[in-house]
This record gives structure tokens, C-alpha cells and sequence, in this order.
């Protein structure tokens, strides 16, 4: 921060090239750009496969209203679709919902965990979608390739990827700031117009872009936190499992959300989300405990009401039904394992008390 502070250059400078190369580097992809936030993110890499008014984008009816407000950013429509138990897209309802109008579909690695990323990618290339991972919650999560023999990791694998560098994500600035990137090399520079008012060279703007930089102290705060989230998602990995493992066969747990072929795809377990009957009291005996817990989320998108237009008639029974059974357990790389085991303490005492 020193360093920026004497450099006198605050926006797009040197340390956001450093951080889009080492985080591409990190990531496995060739290039990106440095945002101003997740949302922002989403929006650009949305526009960048040229979707706007007119088009249709398929997301998921279940997840934070941010992916539904970085797509209505773009002048597009939203079409969500319900998932199922395992929170992923729901693959019957994505081909039924698909019309001539559909142009794209986000993806988005709920949790940290990966999506169905290899048969999302067989969907959009199918009926010429573009894809777009929603990253904001999934930094280093992978997806082992059997071609290849190695992990890859999310956001490698659509046309187009964002990610959120809010404070509280697997990787987090001082503040807002996002990232986004295409898969082909051509994309990287479309971004960067997007990002700087469509500027192609300074005052040249060849297309009409927006302001959404990434701030020099932002990107020299990421640089630092970088080299270490491998470690981090490592611990937030093995806390996860220790969860998993004191609370397996607990018939009060309706579910968690896994996907199939767990051993095949890393998680980088951004959030400990279990399905709970009687949530709420649950919710306020953790409190009484001394523990904090959160909700992600109270409410699908639709039942807001900003987006409920978008709501099919019928609505979405699994998103709507997850929105009233979620909790969100403490889970965070520096928690201790006695800071589980009373979680969970508490938990059982909540159960087996009348
Ligand atoms: C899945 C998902 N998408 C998008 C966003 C938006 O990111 P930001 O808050 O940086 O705009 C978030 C984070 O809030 C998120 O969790």
C-alpha cells in the first residue's frame, strides 16, 4: 500500500497488470481484466459474448440476487431455472426453457463448489450459447480432466468468467473490486474497452463502455493474499470435511450441497450450507450459543421484489424450498477445529433436547 501511495497512480496501473497476470497465471487462463466489482464482472463478460436487449439468459433460480442484477445490467432478460437438492442447474428445465431469443447461460459455482461444468459447456455448445461462469464464490475450485490428468480450475472452462474480490470471498480486498476474463485471447482486450468508457486508446472510445476499474491499492492488497489462498481454501477444505464427518447419518440434516462424482471436483468451500428442519430455531439456538451463523439466501431471486417479473408462473419449488431450509455454518480458513466441534455440540443439543 506504501508503494501505491508513492507511485501517485491509483487506477489501472502497474499493480493491476501484476495482479490480472498472476492471477490468470493462477487460474490457467491467458488474460483478464481488473473490475470494479463482482456484479460489474458478471455484466462485462455478459457483454463481451455480445448479449444485451433482446436477448435471453438462463441462470439459476437459486443464489444470491447479485448474478440476476449483473444480467439485468446488460439490458438482457433473465430467465432463472430451478436446480435441484445438489443446488446445480436443473438440466430438464434448462432445455425447456430455452427459446430462440436464449443467448447465454451463467453458470454459478454455488458455495465454491463446482457446478456440472463439463455438461453446462456440451448444453451451450449445443444450441450456440454463450457461457459464463459466475466464479464470485468458487476462487481455485477445480474439476479433475481425465483428458488431460490434471485439476482445472473454474473459470477456465465458459466463454467468459467473473469473479468477486469482496472482503468476505476466498480471495478478498480492503474493499469492492471484481475480475473478469474469456476464454479466447481476443475477448481480454474487448473487456478492457468495456471496463475504461470503450476507450480502444485514450479518448478513442470505439464502442460504449462503462466505468468499472480496479484500484492500484486493491490490486496490491489481492497480490498479498494471492500466494496464499491456495492454503487457506486447504484449511476451509478440511473444515468442511470435519462438519461433514460430525454430522454424517444426523437424520435432522435434510442435505448439503454436493454434486455427483464429489472425488472429481475440488471445492474450495466458500460457505458450510447445510438444509435444515426448523431452520430458524435452529438459527436462534446457535445464537444463544455464542455461535454465528448466516442464511444464503432467505429469499430466491424471484421472491424479491426487484426481480419477481421474472418469476415463471408456478415459481421455482426447490429454489423457494432451499431459501427456508439453508444455514450457514461458521467456516473460514482460521477457525479452530473446537470452534466446529461446538457447533456442532450445539447443534446436537438442540436435537436432542424435547
Ligand atoms: C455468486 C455471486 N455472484 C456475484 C456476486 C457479486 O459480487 P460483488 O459483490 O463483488 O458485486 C457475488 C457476491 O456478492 C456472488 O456471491
Amino acid at each position: 500500500m506504501d508503494r501505491v501511495l508513492r507511485s501517485g497512480r491509483y487506477i489501472l496501473g502497474a499493480e493491476v497488470e501484476a495482479f490480472e497476470r498472476e492471477f490468470c497465471s493462477y487460474l490457467g487462463a491467458h488474460g483478464g481484466a481488473g473490475v470494479g466489482s463482482g456484479t460489474d464482472a458478471l455484466t462485462l463478460a455478459l457483454l463481451a459474448g455480445g448479449v444485451g436487449q433482446g436477448a435471453e439468459v438462463l441462470l439459476p433460480a437459486f443464489g444470491p440476487g447479485a448474478t440476476i442484477t449483473g444480467v439485468l445490467a446488460t439490458g438482457a432478460t433473465p430467465v432463472p431455472v430451478d436446480v435441484g437438492w445438489d443446488f446445480n442447474l436443473d438440466q430438464n428445465l434448462l432445455v425447456e426453457a430455452l427459446t430462440s431469443r436464449t443467448k447465454a447461460l451463467v453458470a454459478v459455482h454455488l458455495f465454491g463448489r463446482p457446478e456440472r461444468i463439463t455438461a453446462l459447456r456440451k448444453f451451450s455448445q449445443t444450441h450456440g450459447l454463450w457461457l459464463v461462469e459466475d466464479c464470485a464464490q468458487a476462487h481455485g475450485a477445480a474439476v479433475w480432466e481425465e483428458e488431460t490428468g490434471q485439476w482445472r480450475k473454474a473459470g477456465t472452462f465458459g466463454d467468459a468468467a467473473a469473479f468477486s474480490f469482496y472482503p468476505t470471498k476466498n480471495l478478498g480486498a480492503l474493499g469492492d473490486a471484481g475480475f473478469c476474463l474469456t476464454r479466447e485471447a481476443t475477448g481480454t482486450e474487448r473487456l478492457r474497452r468495456l471496463r475504461q468508457y470503450g476507450w480502444k486508446t485514450r479518448d478513442k472510445a470505439t464502442q460504449v463502455g462503462r466505468n468499472s476499474r480496479m484500484d492500484e491499492l486493491q490490486a496490491a492488497v489481492l497480490r498479498t493474499g494471492l500466494p496464499q489462498l491456495e492454503h487457506w481454501n486447504e484449511r476451509r477444505r478440511t473444515v468442511e470435511q470435519a462438519y461433514g464427518t460430525l454430522l454424517e447419518g444426523r437424520p435432522e440434516v435434510l442435505g448439503t450441497r454436493h454434486t455427483e462424482r464429489e472425488h472429481q471436483n475440488k471445492s474450495a468451500a466458500h460457505l458450510l450450507v447445510v438444509r435444515l428442519k426448523r431452520r430458524n430455531a435452529v438459527r436462534r439456538h446457535l445464537a444463544a450459543c455464542g455461535v454465528g451463523t448466516g442464511v444464503h439466501y432467505p429469499l430466491a431471486p424471484t421472491q424479491q421484489a426487484a426481480f419477481s417479473s421474472y418469476r415463471k408462473t408456478g415459481g421455482y419449488p426447490v429454489a423457494e424450498r432451499l431459501a427456508r431450509e439453508v444455514l450457514s455454518l461458521p467456516l473460514h480458513p482460521f477457525l479452530q477445529d473446537t470452534d466446529v466441534e461446538k457447533t456442532v455440540g450445539c447443534l446436537i443439543e438442540f436435537w436432542s433436547s424435547p
